[in-house]
This record gives C-alpha cells, sequence and structure tokens, in this order.
C-alpha cells in the first residue's frame, strides 16, 4: 500500500516536470516573443517616445520588459491573466489605454498566444 502510493507520487510529479518542460521547449525570449514586442510596442516605448516618457515602460530589452513602467511590474511570471500586459494586449482594460495605443492594428490571437505562454512559462530569458 505504502509503496504503491509513493509510486503513484513520483509519477505525478515526473509527469509535472515533463509537461512543465515541454510547454517551454519550443518558444525562445530572443526568437519568439521579442520580434513580437518590438513590432508591436517598441516605437512608443524607447526613449525619448511618449509611451516610455509617460509610462516609464521601455520595451527595448528582457530587463526593461521585466521591470516594468515607473509603478511596478506588467509581467508577473507564471501568471499571464494577471499580468498588465497582457490585459491590455487583450483589451481587457479601459479602451482609453488598450495597447497598442492608437490606429496600430490589435495583436492577432497567435501573437498573444506566444506572449501568454511565454509568461506562463516563468518569462525566460532564453
Ligand atoms: C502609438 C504609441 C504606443 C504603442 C504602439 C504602444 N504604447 Fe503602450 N503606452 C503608450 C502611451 C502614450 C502610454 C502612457 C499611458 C497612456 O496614455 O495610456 C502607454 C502606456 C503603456 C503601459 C502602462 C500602462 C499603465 O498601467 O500605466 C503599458 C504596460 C504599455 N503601454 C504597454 C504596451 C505594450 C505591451 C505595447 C505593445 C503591444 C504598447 N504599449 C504599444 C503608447 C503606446
Amino acid at each position: 500500500m505504502r509503496i504503491a502510493s509513493i509510486i503513484a507520487a513520483g509519477l505525478v510529479v515526473s509527469l509535472a516536470v515533463t509537461a512543465g518542460c515541454e510547454r517551454n521547449q519550443d518558444l525562445s525570449f530572443a526568437k519568439d516573443v521579442k520580434p513580437v514586442i518590438d513590432e508591436h510596442c517598441s516605437n512608443c516605448h524607447a526613449k525619448g517616445q511618449a509611451g516610455y516618457e509617460v509610462s516609464g515602460f521601455a520595451s527595448d530589452s528582457y530587463a526593461s520588459l521585466l521591470k516594468g513602467t515607473k509603478f511596478g511590474p506588467v509581467v508577473i511570471p507564471g501568471d499571464s491573466f494577471n499580468s498588465t500586459l497582457v490585459v491590455l494586449i487583450e483589451g481587457r482594460a479601459d479602451p482609453s489605454i488598450n495597447m497598442p495605443h492608437g490606429t496600430l492594428r490589435e495583436l492577432r490571437s497567435e501573437e498573444i498566444d506566444i506572449i501568454r505562454r511565454w509568461i506562463d512559462g516563468g518569462a525566460m530569458n532564453d
């Protein structure tokens, strides 16, 4: 009885570890996430541009993405749903502050999905 439950517990742990690895294997910050951010955010969220000057959020590097705005982080590693960055690109905030601002097109659902999976996988710099 006890041995069986120890084996069962071990199996659950190894399944969970495998699942965790698989989720991230196909996603890289540099190759997948950064290009989406560069295309949609970096025109405004760079030094001298409106998005950065007002909010303090620069989107040009891993470090600045994780640092967030002058009020705090917008990425919560492991929790895309509650990450401000995702709230804004999914249009869950007030329309006046959804990102990207202005007349730029919204992100495609595949692009949003890349960012969500990256954050849920721990927002690693890889
Ligand atoms: C056309 C310019 C523009 C683009 C493109 C843009 N932003 Fe912004 N962003 C702004 C401005 C301006 C602000 C300052 C606050 C405001 O006016 O809503 C801001 C504010 C923010 C904030 C801070 C919100 C807060 O709660 O203080 C975040 C986070 C943000 N942007 C993320 C993004 C992301 C992620 C992208 C790309 C998907 C993006 N922005 C694209 C202009 C832009």
